[in-house]
């Protein structure tokens, strides 16, 4: 057993050169890694093929995420920050704002959607992998929002690693990502696509569970769209004092008219993950049943 637990942080420490680094041992969030008695695994094949219940380890956390109901479309948007609301500092640094265990949360997240998306300024500011490396499980597709073509094409998001990548550019802009990059044109209105159109777009490439993993300006434009399903915010016990803030959303006049929503709240380790139920807002998007 403690030869077991041993080999799992030594496999943390020794991960290749990552987004995230997972230099210290996870405590009391369950985490391991690649093996045939992997609990995670075992959860995630089971959340995939949808008819058994799940384990109980992590269904809390992760059940909501299985089924849409709304539509066959399961969105789930995630975003990181400090107590006092921030995800990244002043100049754009946000690694590491949340635990160890948080970011194994997030790579769980990943292992379970089909997709992962980034809009371009994470991309650009973070030049981020988006591949699960934290836990066992298949590799998600990878998603930037780029209107204007912004992203050059070495950015790690394009590199080949069997997945398919997508770069949704609004139509009539020129871009130039690397070859296996599929481009995908959408209409855009004063500079913005519609997420619904985005996710519509999705959809018909067979992507069904959809993570929207940063950062605040993409999120916040689904959440005001009505396209998220769920909200993950998690939320570390620091204060950044100054940096980029959280969720951007047009001001309310009044407290009494800020959205409220049915949540759940789970403690992983120092964090706080706020798992905030939106079903009530979000949009039918008409998709046909495409299940994995
Ligand atoms: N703590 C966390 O959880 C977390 C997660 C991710 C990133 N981050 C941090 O967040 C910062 C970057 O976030 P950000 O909010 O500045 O940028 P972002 O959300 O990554 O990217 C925003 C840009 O993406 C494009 N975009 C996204 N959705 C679009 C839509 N529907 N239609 C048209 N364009 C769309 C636009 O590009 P154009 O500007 O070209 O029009 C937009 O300005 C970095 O500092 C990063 O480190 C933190």
């Amino acid at each position: 057993m403690i030869f077991v637990a041993c080999w799992h942080i030594v496999e943390l420490l020794t991960q290749p050169q990552s987004d995230f680094d997972f230099g210290v041992p996870i405590a009391n969030f369950p985490s391991s890694k690649s093996s045939s008695s992997d609990p995670w695994e075992d959860f995630s094949s089971i959340f995939r093929r949808g008819q058994q219940p799940l384990p109980q380890t992590w269904a809390d956390v992760f059940g909501p995420l299985r089924k849409g109901t709304v539509d066959d479309l399961v969105i789930v948007g995630q975003i990181g920050q400090s107590l006092d609301g921030r995800i990244a500092t002043e100049s754009g640094h946000s690694k590491y704002i949340n635990g160890p265990a948080g970011l194994l949360h997030l790579h769980r997240l990943r292992a379970l959607v089909d997709v992962v998306v980034v809009g371009v300024g994470t991309a650009l500011a973070d030049d981020p992998q988006l591949t699960v490396r934290g836990v066992a499980g298949p590799q998600p597709s990878r998603v930037v929002i780029d209107p204007k073509g912004r992203l050059g094409a070495d950015a790690r998001i394009f590199a080949d690693n069997g997945v398919r990548r997508l770069l949704i550019t609004a139509q009539g802009t020129r871009c130039a990502p690397p070859p296996g990059v599929e481009i995908v044109a959408l209409p855009a209105a004063e500079g913005c696509i519609a997420p619904s159109a985005i996710l519509s777009a999705l959809a018909g490439y067979g992507m069904r569970r959809i993570l929207i993993e940063g950062g605040a300006n993409t999120v916040s434009r689904f959440l005001a769209a009505g396209c998220l399903d769920r909200l993950h915010v998690m939320v570390a016990p620091i204060i950044l004092g100054a940096g980029g803030p959280g969720l951007i959303l047009p001001p309310l006049e009044r407290a009494d008219q800020a959205q409220r929503m049915p949540i759940r709240v789970h403690k992983i380790e120092d964090d706080v993950l706020f798992d905030c139920d939106l079903s009530d807002q979000r949009v039918a998007l008409g998709i046909a049943k495409k299940s994995t």
